[in-house]
């Protein structure tokens, strides 16, 4: 479970439904000043719905959202940022032919003057723009760059340093990784790192174990709209996570078809299929008990 003391962003049971479609059912989860949560779940898991919810996109269906310890109720994206909640995407909302210190400041331009003398202050956002990279500890050879030569790793860490500098204080990151090789994934990882040390809680989404692992502080896994578990990061282990997101997919289809196979069959035979299926659920969520 995740660590004492009160979190900054606290759900307790939301749930979000698509008309019949159950995508998130009674989550709880926390997330902590200079602390990695990290969300785990295979493709429709409902990380997608869990962070939009997070995020002002949706309002849940049920459950409470704490945010500072108060409860919250957004309209928009707008009203969660207004607080600190800030997200990246993975399509990351920047323009590629734009420089870097442009995208940096993009629809939040700095201004000098009055009235008709009003005007973008480009000397302002090019020095910050270079401060807040090398306080990441990103070494941009030069924010002239158009933000579409930078590797995916590179506009990854732009785009944390960016939601930094605009006062994050949970910071949310969709599949940051997923399209990335391992070196690039790296050098993501080490700014998520970075954002914890500056007090950010981060929310990091993820379905590679070996990614999450080594940043996270506590891991949640979701499976079929639900936490399947959240664990500590000493309690787990990383074989063991590896082992829940590896195995857990193959024997959680397995339990999918054996539960199809007990709806056709009737009497005794269902049964079976149906405590078998079980079995195989259990099985997936705490492998070698
Ligand atoms: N807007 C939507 N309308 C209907 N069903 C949706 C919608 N968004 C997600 N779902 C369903 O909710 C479940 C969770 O989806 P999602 O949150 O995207 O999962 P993940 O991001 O973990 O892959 C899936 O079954 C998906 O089909
Ligand atoms: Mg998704």
């Amino acid at each position: 479970m995740s660590t004492n003391g009160t979190a900054l962003l606290d759900v307790r049971e939301i749930s979000k439904y698509f008309g019949s479609v159950i995508a998130l059912k009674d989550v709880s989860m926390t997330c902590e000043a200079g602390q990695v949560t990290c969300l785990l779940g295979d493709n429709g898991a409902g990380k997608s719905t869990l962070i939009k919810t997070l995020s002002g996109v949706y309002r849940p269906d049920e459950g409470e959202y704490l945010f500072d310890g108060r409860p919250r109720e957004f309209a928009s994206p707008r009203d969660a940022l207004e607080l600190g909640i800030a997200t990246v995407y993975q399509d990351l909302a920047m323009i590629p032919l734009l420089s870097i210190w442009r995208n940096f400041f993009l629809g939040s331009e700095p201004t000098k003057g009055w009235g008709p003398f009003r005007r973008y202050d480009v000397r302002f956002a090019k020095d910050t723009t270079r401060q807040e990279l090398a306080k990441m500890g990103i070494d941009i050879r030069d924010p002239e760059q158009p933000v579409g030569t930078l590797s995916g790793g590179e506009r990854q860490s732009v785009a944390i340093a960016r939601a930094v500098y605009f006062g994050a204080k949970v910071l949310i990151l969709d599949e940051p990784t997923a399209a990335l090789g391992v070196k690039q994934a790296g050098v993501v990882l080490r700014y998520i790192v970075q954002a914890r040390q500056r007090g950010v809680g981060v929310i990091f989404i993820t379905h590679n174990p070996h990614h999450a692992y080594p940043v996270g502080d506590h891991h949640v896994i979701l499976r079929r709209g639900r936490v399947y578990g959240d664990y500590s990061k000493e309690e787990l282990g990383l074989d063991r996570l590896v082992q829940m997101m590896a195995g857990g997919e193959e024997l959680e289809n397995l339990a999918h078809e054996l539960e199809r196979a007990a709806g056709k069959a009737s009497g005794e035979a269902g049964d079976d299929l149906a405590r078998a299926a079980e079995a195989l659920e259990r099985e997936a969520k705490d492998p070698g008990a």
